[in-house]
């Protein structure tokens, strides 16, 4: 089901049916405009809402699109945990409290003081490929440099954070793939997680999980759980997220070469460019919600306790929304993207994450300004809700 024309079995979309993978956006034009909302049958029937009114509509109202279930907003869900990610496994009110004790730590002007030590390791990974002429940009640059740019923002050491990228590829992927080895990786994230909050309860500096444990919540601490709840979810939620957005624009930049030079040579585009790609290719393409009563989305009937798919990477297609949402327009203006979320939940790690797209874009143009993508062997993450080249081989030309 690779265009619009063969769109004719409304039960058989399935995001992680590898031609939906490579590329949904033929499949959403389809939705958009015949079945916006749509039932599929996979893993137990799931509704995709795909029309950027209806999603933001649906991310507003989480009283009746809830998220406070574990494992929701995964689909199909697959958590072994006991333990709500919080904020996001949480619905307002408390959700409102819970995010606010972290607010000032993923503020823009905290996160945009970390840029210079963003900019060194992106540096130090494009200098360890110097002389060479082959990279892959997603395993040689994008995995580590959000691996090690998540312990400068969490201020834990360097060095603990080696294993991370590799807990967290064996979550993400090996939902569809390896069950044992995600659970595996899961409890590797907890324990560290778990120790970390236990040596900041003891003896507490200056890192992420020495403010979990220093603050106030409606008038006591966080208990272990809620601490851990918050840290599994901010190492989970900003890796493989960072790296497809940093892989989808070098990726884009290397299949238009026009639009890289122009990148290359003004610069002080560079941030609008970050958003255009993240809308045009939008790191996360869905998550879950279960909706609390009946609804009515655009002529639709979905039961109470049904799951739903919020398709951000559809809604950021809809023309009713962006002036000719099928092209990459790196300069666009007014681009109301809603690829990082809308309403209660909106990423509170946004700046973060715009914070590495722009310095690792900045850095390839400048050390790497040819390059050649091999793209025969570029490979995809293999689920679609998370959406990104995970294998970018390319030789450098220049
Ligand atoms: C390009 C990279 C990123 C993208 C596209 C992205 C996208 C999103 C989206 C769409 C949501 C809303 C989820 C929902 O409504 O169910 C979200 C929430 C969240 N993101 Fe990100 N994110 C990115 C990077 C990051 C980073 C770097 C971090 C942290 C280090 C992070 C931490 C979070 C957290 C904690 C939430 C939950 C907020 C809440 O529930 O109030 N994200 N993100």
């Amino acid at each position: 089901m690779a265009s619009t024309q063969e769109y004719a079995h409304p039960s058989d979309v399935d995001h992680n049916d590898p031609a939906f993978i490579w590329d949904p956006y033929p499949i959403y034009d389809a939705l958009r405009r015949h079945d916006p909302v749509h039932h599929s049958a996979a893993y137990g029937g799931y509704y995709l809402i795909t029309r950027f009114e209806d999603v933001r509509r649906a991310l507003a109202d989480w009283e009746t699109f809830s998220s406070a279930e574990l494992g929701v907003t995964s689909i199909p869900m697959s958590v072994k945990r006991d333990f709500p990610e919080i904020p996001l496994e949480v619905d307002p009110p408390e959700q409102r409290r819970y995010r606010a004790l972290i607010t000032p730590w993923f503020s823009r002007s905290r996160v945009d003081q970390l840029e210079e030590q963003v900019r060194t390791i992106t540096r130090e990974l494009l200098d360890a490929k110097a002389g060479e002429t082959q990279i892959d940009f997603v395993q040689d640059l994008a995995v580590p440099l959000v691996g090690r740019g998540l312990a400068v923002f969490l201020n834990v050491p360097d060095e603990e954070s080696r294993p991370w990228p590799g807990w967290l590829s064996d979550i993400f992927h090996g939902r569809m793939a390896n069950r044992q080895r995600a659970d595996e990786a899961g409890r590797k994230l907890i324990d560290y997680v778990d120790r970390k909050i236990a040596a900041a309860k003891e003896r507490p500096g200056d890192d992420f999980f020495s403010m979990l444990a220093t603050s106030d919540y409606k008038g006591r601490s966080l208990t272990d759980k809620e601490m851990r709840g918050f840290g599994v979810l901010t190492m989970t939620a900003g890796q493989e997220t960072t790296v497809n957005g940093i892989g989808n624009s070098i990726w884009y930049l290397g299949s238009h070469p026009d639009q890289r030079d122009r990148l290359r040579r003004q610069p002080s585009l560079i941030p609008h460019a970050v958003e255009e790609i993240l809308r045009f290719l939008s790191p996360i393409q869905l998550l879950g919600r279960s909706t609390t009563r009946d609804v009515t989305v655009s002529g639709t009937p979905i039961p109470q306790g049904s799951t739903v798919a919020v398709c951000y990477g559809a809604a950021n297609r809809d023309e009713t929304a962006f002036e000719s949402p099928d092209e990459c327009r790196l300069g666009r203006q007014h681009n109301n993207h809603i690829a990082f979320g809308y309403g209660p939940h909106t990423c509170i790690g946004a700046p973060l994450a715009r914070l590495e797209m722009r310095v690792a874009l900045a850095e390839v143009l400048r050390r790497v300004p040819d390059y050649e993508l091999d793209t025969e062997r570029i490979e995809m993450t293999p689920h679609g809700d998370l959406r990104g080249p995970w294998r970018l081989p390319a030789t450098i030309t220049r």
